[in-house]
């Protein structure tokens, strides 16, 4: 009788034991571990992780990278990262391959390497020498004729090469081997703009076997690459590989412009765009399969959660920032006037590259004036 009692007790203890364990490694009872817990969609394995805070991100040209430069921004500015920055303007290199050699003194760090590299830049893979290790490398690709078209009336070709898009591809774009031969804007703006900014050279831009392998290198070099087309999806995928908070990626869209100014091509010509932005073309193509086997594995209605999630943030941001919208500038890009008295959040997610960019340099370069000061006082 009485040991019947104890096996009872016994198996009460170890039911008991189990279910605190379970409860524990799920979070539902705190145990003062400060990382947050998730559960990957797929596997019912609690993982432990915690914020990854080390980012390059590769800003290609007229791929909302700005929008997402400002959130990345952001982040390294509440979390006092340090930025590898432009030492004027907001390019580090493009037309020259990025090296080590572009690294500005003035606003380098004691060990010479850096949390965040969100500028403009021409990528070589010399860019992994000044990172920190367990960075996440990032892009996003934008479909290759709405990307022509957007730089196209973005830069104002028209001026440039004195024809309106239609004119400029019957004329200049219907031979693929001239084509070539166009001169990129500024050095740097013209076809395959994305595989240019990510480092390929324009002799192999009709080399299927180059191209190939280049598309290869940014697949083995690049943790993740967003999606224009899909940008929500692709910054919720992105809180997730960073273990961010989907707050962290609040946005206002930034040197982005209104749909009136986009032209309307006919298929023929949209057909012609693709052929002579092939590279591109090619690179989209693959990194859109990708993106998807990325969407299906997240799961899509956790994801579509997400987005309905980061949606209500935006506008709650838009509300409580914003007191009207304007188109200005260069190229006629949406600008904010903010409310009155409004907070940091609101002053910093309106702010522009430039003047963002600036902001941050001066932060960056009187922390390490105070460091050198202190080093030169222990020198001495
Ligand atoms: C590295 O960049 C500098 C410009 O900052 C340039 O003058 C130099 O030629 C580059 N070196 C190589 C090997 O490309
Ligand atoms: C481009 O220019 C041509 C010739 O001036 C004109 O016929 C055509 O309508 C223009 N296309 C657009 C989309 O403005
Ligand atoms: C394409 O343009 C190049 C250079 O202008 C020229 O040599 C070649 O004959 C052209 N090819 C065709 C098919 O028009």
């Amino acid at each position: 009788m009485r040991l019947v009692k104890i096996k009872y007790c016994f198996a009460f203890i170890v039911i008991l034991l189990t279910l605190i364990t379970f409860l524990i490694s799920f979070n539902f009872i705190p145990t003062g571990f400060k990382h947050r817990t998730i559960i990957e969609s797929k596997s019912p394995q609690p993982v432990t992780v915690t914020e990854k805070n080390h980012i390059f991100f590769l800003k290609t040209h007229k791929c909302a990278s700005s929008t997402v430069q400002n959130i990345l921004m952001r982040f390294g500015h509440m979390e006092n990262l340090d930025f590898l920055l432009p030492s004027i303007h907001n390019y580090i290199g493009n037309p020259i391959h990025f090296n080590t050699s572009m690294v500005s003194n003035k606003y380098s760090t004691v060990d010479g390497k850096f949390d965040m590299f969100v500028h403009h830049t021409r990528y070589s893979q010399e860019v992994k020498s000044v990172m920190r290790s367990g960075t996440i490398y990032v892009t996003i690709l934008r479909e290759p004729a709405a990307l022509f078209q957007s730089l196209y009336s973005f830069y104002h070709f028209d001026k440039k090469y004195k024809c309106n898009l239609t004119e400029f591809i019957t004329n200049r774009l219907s031979n693929k081997t001239s084509a070539n031969y166009i001169k990129r804007y500024n050095n740097k703006l013209g076809i395959n703009q994305m595989n240019w900014d990510l480092g390929m050279v324009t002799n192999d831009f009709e080399n299927i076997d180059m191209i190939n392998k280049h598309i290869n290198m940014i697949e083995r070099d690049f943790d993740f690459v967003m999606i224009f087309e899909y940008l929500d999806a692709s910054l919720v995928l992105l809180a997730h590989i960073m273990q961010w908070p989907l707050e962290k990626m609040a946005y206002l869209p930034l040197n982005s412009r209104k749909n009136t100014y986009k032209q309307i091509l006919s298929n023929d010509d949209v057909d012609r765009l693709l052929k002579v932005n092939m590279a591109d073309n090619m690179l989209y193509k693959r990194f859109l399969l990708k993106f998807k086997k990325m969407v299906s594995k997240y799961g899509i209605e956790k994801l579509k959660k997400e987005i309905k999630r980061l949606m209500v943030i935006n506008q709650e941001i838009l509300e409580m920032c914003v007191q009207s919208v304007a188109n200005k500038g260069y190229a006629g890009t949406i600008s904010y006037k903010l409310k009155a008295n409004t907070n940091a959040i609101c002053k910093y997610i309106a702010m522009n590259e430039l003047k963002y960019t600036s902001y941050l340099r001066e932060i960056q370069y009187e922390r390490q004036k105070k460091y050198n000061e202190l080093d030169k006082l222990m020198n001495n």
